[in-house]
């Protein structure tokens, strides 16, 4: 039933709101450093996948397995602790902190797993180094480009050293330009730092930098590459 050396795996998975079903049946797995695109149409239960995968929310049935564990299985505070420590997210329009200079906000998941300030801040800028914008360290999100801005963003969800980013159309409100780099820069470090990526998109460009492509569609998802 779990794919074996999966590290996530989702098993039958349902999900409805009132009478729309979102997910009926739907079944997935990553492996640690994979890079996964889900694609589909709009309305198709894409967002609801990553959302179950990440124990943002919980499906009606199906079990969802993470390194061995059931998620289903662990308190609200264990799954929170879960998403805190191993897992990252970059959605579509950043959800950085306004409040917050860019290093600051890159060194948040380290200070909330307890990292002090000075090293967080060190780790935050190391990543954004990476990603091409350890310039913008000083400067809030409201003053730096969307290109920029999610490449911050990037940055966050690597900081922590999760072991599974999950990208819910991360590069959807970008020029193709800026957008294929941010791709390009995230599949690179994800896979240096044998990250797994869950890389929710509408676009073939963007799920090219996939390692495999599922497509889901009225709530199932089909694997294009394990599926005859
Ligand atoms: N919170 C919610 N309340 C009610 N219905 C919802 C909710 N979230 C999703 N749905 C419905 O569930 C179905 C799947 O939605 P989902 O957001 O997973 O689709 P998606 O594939 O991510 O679409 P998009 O590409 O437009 O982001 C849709 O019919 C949607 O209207
Ligand atoms: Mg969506």
């Amino acid at each position: 039933m779990i794919p074996e050396g999966s590290l996530l795996a989702a098993h039958d998975l349902r999900k409805t709101y009132g009478s729309t079903p979102a997910l009926d049946g739907a079944s997935f797995s990553v492996h640690p450093g994979e890079v996964v695109a889900v694609m589909g149409p709009s309305g198709s239960g894409k967002s609801t996948l990553l959302h179950c995968l990440a124990g943002i929310i919980t499906p009606d049935s199906g079990t969802i397995t993470y390194a061995g564990r059931e998620l289903s299985a662990m308190s609200d505070a264990e799954r929170s602790a879960l998403r805190r420590s191993e897992f990252g997210f970059v959605f579509q329009f950043g959800q950085l902190v306004p409040e917050l200079t860019c290093v600051e906000n890159v060194a948040l998941p380290l200070r909330l797993n307890g990292v002090r300030r000075k090293a967080a801040e060190r780790t935050a800028l190391e990543w954004m180094e990476r990603l091409e914008v350890d310039d913008l360290g000083s400067k809030r999100p409201g003053e730096v480009s969307g290109g920029q801005g999610q490449r911050v963003a990037v940055a966050r969800a690597l900081a922590g050293s999760p072991k599974v980013i999950f990208a819910d159309e991360p590069t959807g409100a970008l020029d193709s330009l800026n957008g294929e780099r941010v791709m390009e820069l995230l599949t690179e470090a994800a896979r240096s730092a044998n990250v797994a990526v869950v890389l929710v998109t509408h676009e073939a460009r963007v799920a090219a930098y996939s390692d495999r492509d599922v497509t889901v569609r009225d709530g199932r998802a089909r694997d294009l590459e394990h599926s005859a």
